[in-house]
């Protein structure tokens, strides 16, 4: 049987089309804007997700056997609000992930209803991205929107909407709505009562390799696909990674180098970092985990790539690095604030270090970098909790690059797996809908059969020393400079 796993990220939409074995078949990708309509707001129209994603699916069926498609599942951008009225329409652009306005919510949420009671309800507190303060926000700001509000859902829960007509969610995504007790799997009906949402606003919540029910039958038609092609719920694109990935079960760590970076720790267990720098959310695979979410990974590099520099050859420029470990330049990658672990949306970019015999490539070399120090950053927060991490998978556009993985591994001291596909998050959603097709017993099941590991980049203890004393230096910057950021924001 055929499985489509959608990855709706925040560039573009990609589709995968898999067999039963695992084997990818084709890849089809599909972009849309990204509206930046103040500094530090971030949005998307969730039409345009729709019509890239149906685009996208008949590009990438065009050749196959359609009687062969069993099953559709998502990955998809966390914490985005998508709010219908009662006539189905989109209200307003969803507010993204990475979107900074949220900063008096979040002050109220942290604040005067308390971190230590957020994280009693939810296990987690409030960030700018995350969904419950941007409901505030609404309310505060746009009252006549926040009334015509009949149903709330997260990105990939809109396109599984149009596609079943079912109002649903899963555990994975919903843990980044600040809305979901974490540890039962439920919602919270404290956080419901805080926000001002009746629950019946909020979808049913499943788990994300359980089927949600089928096509309708004219997206089926019009897909040319069979009407009992079961779609699941998927999972956010960092857990739906982590399953492609086969970073599930226990202490397994994963990190993606996407728009965002995160650092991501499978945990069989629940559990709650004291201070909350990193998320606790529900598992893709029935579990738990742990992450750590940096704003800007790879976007960093293709801003200074394509917006400052003016290319579109990344291994050129990269190739010109040769002192690792040496760099005199350090760059913050904090291009739309900083979430894990500062949580500050008032960081900036920012470089420091140059002199007259900076180069481009000190400067390019200094982006990479910055990326991996702040995933350390991430890093550290779970060392301290006295998880011990030897071996991380990688994935996400970021991967591609060889030189990058090998300043990962070594800014981070670990051992870098490379896998068969850079495709995480499409990869583990075509696996989620395999499962709840039935063709394997668990998540885990599965990934133990299908993920291989191609390729190990080790650190070097040489380079990884020269990049502690560096990493000694960079994490003195950010608390020097917060006070500058508060200045010029
Ligand atoms: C995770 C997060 C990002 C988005 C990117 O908390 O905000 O990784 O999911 O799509």
């Amino acid at each position: 049987m055929l499985y489509i796993g959608i990855d709706l990220g925040t560039s573009a939409v990609k589709l995968l089309l898999m067999d039963g074995e695992g084997k990818i078949h084709k890849i089809v990708s599909k972009e849309y804007p990204l509206y930046f309509p103040h500094p530090g707001w971030s949005e998307q129209k969730p039409e345009d997700w729709y019509v890239q994603t149906m685009a996208g699916m008949k590009e990438l069926l065009a050749e196959a056997d359609r009687s062969q498609v069993a099953g559709i599942s998502f990955g998809g951008q966390m914490h985005g609000l998508v709010i219908l009225d009662k006539e189905d329409r989109v209200i307003r652009p969803a507010i993204l992930w990475n979107d900074g306005r949220t900063f008096e919510e979040c002050d109220y949420l942290n604040e005067v209803i308390g971190k230590e009671m957020l994280s009693q309800y939810t296990a987690n507190i409030s960030f700018t991205g995350f969904t419950a303060p941007k409901l505030l926000w609404v309310r505060n700001k746009e009252p006549e929107n926040f009334a015509r509000i009949e149903k709330i859902m997260l990105p990939k829960d809109y396109l599984a909407y149009k596609l079943t007509g079912v109002h649903c969610t899963d555990v994975s995504d919903a843990s980044g709505m600040l809305l979901f007790d974490v540890k039962n799997r439920c919602w919270s009906k404290e956080m419901c009562e805080i926000c001002h949402v009746r629950e019946e606003q909020l979808a049913t919540c499943y788990e994300s390799y359980e089927a949600v029910g089928t096509l309708l039958p004219e997206i089926a038609e019009e897909l040319g696909l069979p009407h009992t092609v079961k779609v699941a719920a998927g999972a956010g694109d960092n857990a739906a990674a982590a399953v492609g990935t086969g970073t599930v079960g226990d202490g397994m760590c994963n990190i993606s180098l996407g728009t965002s970076g995160t650092i991501f720790i499978s945990s069989k267990n629940f559990g709650v970092d004291k201070h909350n720098a990193l998320h606790s959310f529900a598992h893709a695979d029935g579990s738990y985990h742990l992450m750590g979410c940096m704003l800007s990974a790879a976007s960093c590099n293709k801003w200074w790539m394509d917006e400052i520099i003016g290319t579109k050859n990344y291994a050129e420029e990269q190739q010109a690095i040769e002192n690792l470990g040496e760099n005199h330049v350090y760059f913050l990658p904090y291009l739309m604030g900083e979430r894990s672990p500062h949580n500050n949306p008032n960081a900036r970019g920012t470089f420091i270090g140059m002199t007259m015999d900076t180069t481009r490539a000190d400067m390019t070399q200094a982006v990479l970098e910055g990326v991996a120090f702040a995933l350390r950053d991430s890093l550290e927060v779970a060392k301290s909790l006295g998880i011990q991490i030897e071996r991380t998978k990688i994935c996400g556009g970021g991967a591609k690059s060889p030189l990058w993985k090998k300043i990962i591994a070594n800014v981070l001291n670990l051992k870098v797996d490379v896998i068969e596909s850079e495709e995480g998050p499409g990869y583990g959603a075509a696996m989620l809908a395999a499962v709840a097709c039935g063709e394997y017993g668990s998540v885990q099941e599965m990934a133990e059969k299908l993920v291989k590991v191609v390729d190990t980049v080790e650190p070097d203890a040489y380079l990884a020393a020269k990049y502690e004393e560096r990493y000694q230096q960079f994490k003195q910057i950010y608390p020097a400079l917060k006070p500058v950021y508060e200045m010029v924001k």
